[in-house]
C-alpha cells in the first residue's frame, strides 16, 4: 500500500526504536520523512535509509523544537514520539530527575505539536500522534513520574483534538505496551530491570515483548488518510495489557 505518497511526515525520535520502525513503515508507504532526535548519527542513518531528511534537535529544549519543526515546513503528519523513563521508585527520586522527565515527555511534544499547527490548519489537513503508554493508564511500579507524562500525553491528546478538529486535523495517541527497544535495555540495566521487564511481558494477554513492527503498523493506520473519523483515541497496541 502507498497510503502516504505526497505526504510529509516528520518522526521525532526516530533515530532508533519505534522512532525508527515508525520512519520506516512510513516510507515504505510513500511518504517523504524528517527524521527528527538528538543524536545527530542515528537520525543521519535512519534517513539516508529512506531517502529522507535528518533534523538535530533536542526537543526538551523548547525553543530549539519549535525552530526544527516550523523549519521543516508545512507537514501533514506529526509523529511525537522522542521520549524516555527513567526507572527508580519515586521514593529515592529527585525533582531534577522528574522536571527532566517532563521537559522531554511532555513540554517537548507540547513545542512540536504548537509549532506544527499553523501549517495543517491552513491546509486543512492533519495527523498527530503521540506516542503513550500504559504504564499512563494503568500504572508501572518504579516509572511513576514517567507514567504521569504518558498519561498527561494522552489527555493533551483529547483536548487539541477536540481544539482541532474543526481544520481537519486528528490527533490521537498510541497506548504503547512493552517493546523491545534501546530503552527497554535501559530498563533491564537497572538494579530491578530484569524483574521489570519480566512482569511486563507476564501483564500482557499475550505473554511477550511487542515488536517495533507492531507498533510501526498501527502508527501507519492512526496516522493516514482513511483514518479521518479516528481522532481523540487512546489506541492500545499493548498485547492487551490493559485488561490483563
Ligand atoms: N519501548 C517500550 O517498551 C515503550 C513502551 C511504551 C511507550 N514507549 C514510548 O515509545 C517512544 C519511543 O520509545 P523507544 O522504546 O523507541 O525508545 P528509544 O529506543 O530509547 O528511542 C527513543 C528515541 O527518542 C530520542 N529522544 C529521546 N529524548 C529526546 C529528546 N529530548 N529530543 C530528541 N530526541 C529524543 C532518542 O534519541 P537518542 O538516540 O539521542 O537517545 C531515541 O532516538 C517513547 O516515547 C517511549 O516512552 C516505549
Amino acid at each position: 500500500m502507498r497510503r502516504y505518497e505526497g505526504r510529509r511526515v516528520l518522526v521525532t525520535g526516530g533515530g532508533k526504536g519505534i522512532g525508527a520502525g515508525i520512519v520506516r513503515r512510513l516510507a515504505a508507504e510513500g511518504a517523504h520523512v524528517i527524521v527528527a532526535g538528538r543524536t545527530r548519527s542515528s537520525v543521519e542513518e535512519v534517513a539516508d535509509e529512506v531517502g529522507g531528511e535528518a533534523v538535530q534537535v533536542d526537543i526538551s529544549d523548547v525553543e530549539a523544537a519549535q525552530a526544527a519543526i516550523v523549519a521543516a515546513g508545512t507537514l501533514d503528519v506529526l509523529v511525537n514520539n522522542a521520549g524516555f523513563d527513567d526507572p527508580g521508585f519515586f521514593s529515592d527520586t529527585t525533582p531534577e530527575r522528574w522536571r527532566r522527565l517532563l521537559d522531554t515527555n511532555l513540554m517537548g511534544t507540547f513545542a512540536c505539536t504548537q509549532a506544527a499547527l499553523p501549517g495543517m490548519r491552513a491546509a486543512g489537513y492533519g495527523r498527530i500522534l503521540n506516542v503513550g503508554s500504559e504504564a499512563g493508564r494503568i500504572g508501572s511500579k518504579g516509572n511513576a513520574v514517567y507514567a504521569a507524562t504518558k498519561g498527561a500525553l494522552s489527555a493533551f491528546t483529547k483536548s487539541i483534538a477536540r481544539e482541532e478538529a474543526r481544520y481537519g486535523i486528528t490527533v490521537n495517541c498510541l497506548v504503547v505496551g512493552p517493546v523491545d527497544t534501546p530503552l527497554l535495555d535501559q530498563v533491564r540495566a537497572t538494579e530491578h530491570g530484569p524483574r521489570m521487564v519480566a512482569a511486563m511481558k507476564a501483564g500482557t494477554l499475550v505473554r511477550r515483548l511487542g515488536r517495533v513492527e507492531e507498533i510501526a503498523a498501527a502508527a501507519a493506520f492512526a496516522c493516514a488518510e482513511e483514518a479521518s473519523f479516528v481522532t481523540a483515541e487512546d489506541l492500545a497496541v499493548s498485547g492487551g495489557m490493559g485488561i490483563a
